[in-house]
């Protein structure tokens, strides 16, 4: 069985998890990350469109130029930064925000589906989402605000492909609170940025924090029995 990955974000969090998830089941990986510390990686910031943009249609175009039985994509890399209120941010960090959350997934997603389309393989398309994405949190606008506008897109990719001969599943997947950077980050705020720091700090301490090996361990498990595009699968209840 000749099984691809693309994974962004992969350098570590969940994402690192994914990679080494995914090669310990036989999968071949791409992981697409500023870091790039795995000998599959794309050096790449996803942040930055106009540079990353040819560099993932390139990778891509080479990629399903092969032939596989199963491909997946994991829409992963994320950021909360910056947190707190816009208007007291600076403008280029707004956009930078959006930029990454938003638009490079939508371009990941629109060449996935430009490149493998054709094959018969089975695909997947896996959007990393957030509980943000259904409810808005004072000081992570930005981030509430990509999550919501993502997720509605790989909804309607998932519409649209239905009527396709080889469709993508394309699906949203709430992976719940994880031990990462990302949370560390949430800790390191303060209170005026983000008034809901000291749950976050009760969420560490009280050990409701799942390694992201679990974690990944368990959205594999469950993208393995999709069957259909659309869905929202959400982790978080996984115990
Ligand atoms: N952690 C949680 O509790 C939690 C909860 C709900 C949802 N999520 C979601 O789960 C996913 C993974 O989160 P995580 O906690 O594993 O995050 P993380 O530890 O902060 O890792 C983020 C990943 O995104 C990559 N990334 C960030 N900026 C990038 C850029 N400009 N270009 C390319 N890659 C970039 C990072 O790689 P480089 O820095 O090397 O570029 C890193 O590999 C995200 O979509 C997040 O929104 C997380």
């Amino acid at each position: 069985m000749a099984r691809l990955a693309l994974i962004t974000g992969g350098s570590r969090g969940l994402g690192a998890a994914f990679v080494a998830q995914l090669q310990a089941e036989g999968w071949e990986v791409v992981e697409f990350s500023r870091a790039a510390p795995h000998a599959c990686s794309v050096k790449v910031d996803l942040g930055a469109l106009a540079a990353s943009g040819p560099v993932l249609d390139a990778k891509l175009a080479e990629l399903a130029a092969r032939d596989w039985d199963e491909v997946l994509a994991v829409l992963n890399a994320a950021t909360l930064a910056p947190i707190g209120p816009t208007a007291r941010k600076p403008p280029a960090e707004v956009l930078g925000n959006l930029d990454l959350n938003l638009k490079a997934p939508v371009l990941f997603a629109a060449l996935f589906v430009k490149h493998f389309q054709r094959h018969a393989a089975r695909k997947l398309l896996a959007n990393i989402s957030s509980g943000a994405a259904l409810k808005g949190y004072a000081g992570w606008s930005l981030y509430c605000a990509a999550k919501a506008g993502l997720e509605n897109h790989v909804r309607s990719i998932a519409l649209e492909q239905a009527g396709e001969a080889h469709p993508v599943l394309a699906v949203n997947v709430d992976p719940g609170v994880m031990d990462t950077e990302m949370q560390a980050a949430i800790r390191a705020t303060g209170i005026d940025d983000f008034p809901a720091v000291e749950r976050f700090h009760g969420l560490q301490a009280a050990g409701m924090l799942r390694a992201p090996e679990t974690v990944a361990v368990i959205i594999l498990g469950e993208l393995a029995r999709v069957t259909e595009g659309g869905g929202r699968i959400d982790t978080a209840t996984h115990r």
